[in-house]
């Protein structure tokens, strides 16, 4: 199955559909896992609901060896999707307050996945306008909903508040991974991407450094992880915060950068937006430099290995689709197309950094996309913006 929706169960009479509701999910190759809150318990067995789902019961937020096996937060990392399912009045509220006293509760809290909600409950409960308030927020925070129906509830009362049926929920169940999917072309790549600058050592306190903020590759991290990809991050030292979902590898110089980067192999997109110094000092001392007041101390600089190049012509773990950056304060086209040619990558993201454009540690950045088939300028963009662009582009290739 290569969907699991993560499922949890409140304390409502309308529980027991949700046992009907796995085996739906089933049918349709989505796999479960469960979540059964202590007044969920009281509707549905942990063992009606394990056999259905095949799988562990989650029941309790401090259970040592769920801890050990798995957390409340790795549990929601796992699913594509968490379905709340009787989402009930009180599951609400804590939703809408961020309120995290139990496994529920706390993994709802915890995650960043999408959340899809059943609610089902008295009617005067549902339309209590504590509630209203509580969905209202809920949608505000990205939470979908499903029902609740209107009929004979088993209170004796009629009207909006019974559970959507079990039907209704996995067919929005299968709406809803479907758009997923649609959303995150690159779901099931890999990508590397370098970002910031590097520091090379002079000695212990003094490095060679440029100014790179890390902005544009940390954009094109995050841009690519939010369609999918599974993203490792290789930066030298910047101030931009790392963004949520990747995986961070921070380095300091050119070489560890390198095996950074071969450590993260294979991969299917290599994106270098690292501004790798060119050059290290040859003998970067173990002690301070002094002053001597006589002579100046003689910095024999040798070159750096350079990581696009050798990501490009890696003998076995070439990246399918390898990007360079080419930032240039003069004839931007020639230079890009030549450095394409000399790195060996496929597509060269070349960009004016004379001091005049500023886009050097600013927010804009103004890029020609140069490939095999020709250049594309495209306007004056937020970094965020063009790094979408070009995540967009990726996603295009692959498809
Ligand atoms: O040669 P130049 O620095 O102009 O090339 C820029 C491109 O090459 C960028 O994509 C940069 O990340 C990459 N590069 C590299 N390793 C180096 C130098 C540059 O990956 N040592």
């Amino acid at each position: 199955m290569s969907k699991r929706v993560l499922l949890i169960v409140g304390g409502g009479i309308a529980a027991y559909k949700s046992l009907e509701l796995v085996r739906l999910l089933s049918k349709s190759g989505i796999a479960t896992t469960a979540i059964l809150t202590k007044a969920g318990a009281q509707f549905v067995t942990p063992l009606s609901l394990s056999s259905l789902t095949g799988d562990k019961v989650y029941q309790d937020l401090f259970s040592l060896t769920d801890e050990s096996e798995m957390g409340h937060i790795e549990l929601s990392r796992v699913a594509d999707l968490i379905v709340v399912a009787p989402a009930t009045a009180d599951l609400m509220a804590k939703a809408a307050h961020g309120l995290a006293n139990d496994l529920a509760s706390t993994t709802l809290l915890a995650t960043d996945t999408p959340v899809l909600m059943a609610p089902a409950m008295n009617v005067r409960m549902w339309l209590h306008p504590a509630t209203q308030r509580n969905l209202a927020t809920l949608k505000g925070d990205g939470v979908t909903f499903i029902g609740p129906n209107e009929g004979d509830m088993a209170c004796g009362e009629y009207g909006p508040g019974r559970m959507a049926e079990p039907g209704e929920i996995a067919a929005a169940i299968r709406k809803q991974l479907g758009a997923l999917d649609a959303a995150r072309p690159l779901a099931g790549k890999s990508a590397l991407v370098t970002s910031g600058p590097t520091h090379e050592p002079i000695d212990p306190v003094r490095y060679i450094a440029n100014r790179s903020s890390g902005k544009q590759g940390h954009a094109i991290a995050a841009a690519l992880a939010a369609l999918g990809a599974r993203v490792t991050l290789v930066s030298g030292p910047v101030g931009v915060p790392t963004p949520p979902g990747v995986t961070f590898v921070p380095v300091e110089t050119a070489r560890e950068m390198l095996a950074a980067c071969e450590a993260a192999l294979p991969a299917d997109i290599a994106v270098c937006a690292a501004a790798v110094a060119d050059w290290r000092v040859a003998d970067a001392g173990a002690e301070k430099i002094k002053k001597d007041g006589k002579d100046v101390p003689p910095l024999a600089l040798v070159e750096n290995p350079d990581i696009l190049a050798t990501l490009s012509r890696h003998p076995f773990r070439r990246p399918r689709l390898v990007i360079g950056f080419a930032a240039e304060t003069e004839n931007v086209v020639p230079y890009a197309r030549a450095k394409r040619a000399k790195k060996g990558c496929d597509w060269i993201v070349a960009n004016d950094v004379s001091p005049e454009t500023g886009v050097m540690g600013g927010e804009d950045n103004t890029v020609i996309l140069v490939s095999e088939s020709g250049e594309e300028t495209w306007p004056k963009l937020p970094k965020t913006e063009v790094a979408a662009r070009l995540a967009a582009r990726i996603a295009d290739h692959f498809s």
